[in-house]
């Protein structure tokens, strides 16, 4: 089983994929965290190629095939391994990801970035998507902080420091996508609290859990 969590900046997705962990194992299921960009030596190296604010001038089609390069590493070195084990795969950003920030906010287009994916990863969809949905504003508010308290460390800014608009325009594209793929991708409203996000997510997992259940 494959699970992604996908959202715009500072939505909280690091703290909760902990807890979806926790949940899982103590209901018995065996799981690996992972992430996008920067699973594995190479992709820890295509991480940092990405997300320095000094690659501004980097082409969106480079962009592009960097964050696919990295996820063809991951998927055949580790995804498709873990979920052969019968692992349950929980990764923090995948696909839609590229959908929203490549296709439909940067300059590649939704319909060439999933023609792109099908082709070369034939049509590899994760199971379950957990879309954290908060306002930019409060999103990035919370980056900076992070970065202010060294959480979050300065040569890993390149995206959160793209204007507004370009923030506003991901969250229109992932909620666009959560109603496209209803079936895959749930909403949480991620500017509540921990506990009450935590809650949100755990119904989702419930409910997902008790129509497919893992082997
Ligand atoms: P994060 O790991 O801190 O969430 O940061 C990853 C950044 O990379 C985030 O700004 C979203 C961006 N990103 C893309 O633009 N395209 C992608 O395909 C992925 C996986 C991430």
């Amino acid at each position: 089983m494959f699970i992604t969590l996908e959202g715009g900046e500072g939505a909280g997705k690091t703290t909760q994929i902990e807890r979806i962990f926790q949940y899982l194992s103590q209901k018995g299921h065996s799981c690996v965290k992972t992430r996008e960009p920067g699973h594995g030596f190479i992709g820890r190296q295509i991480r940092a190629l990405l997300m320095l604010p000094e690659n501004e001038t980097l082409v969106p089609t480079a962009e592009l095939l960097l964050f696919m390069a990295d996820r063809a590493q991951h998927i055949e070195s580790f995804i498709l391994p873990e979920m052969q084990k019968g692992n349950v795969v929980l990764c923090d950003r995948f696909f839609d990801s590229t959908i929203v920030y490549q296709g439909f906010a940067g300059r590649i287009g939704v319909e060439r970035v999933i023609a792109f994916h099908d082709v070369v990863f034939s049509h590899f969809r994760p199971d379950l998507t957990i879309l954290f949905d908060l306002s930019p504003e409060v999103g990035l508010a919370r980056t900076m902080c992070q970065l202010d308290q060294g959480e979050r460390c300065e040569s890993e800014s390149r995206f959160e420091k793209k204007m507004l608009d370009f923030h506003e325009r991901i969250r229109e594209g992932f909620l666009g996508l959560s109603k496209l793929e209803s079936k895959r991708i749930k909403v949480v409203n991620a500017e509540f609290s921990q506990e009450e996000v935590w809650s949100q997510i755990k119904k989702i997992l419930d409910e997902f859990l008790a129509n497919n259940p893992v082997q």
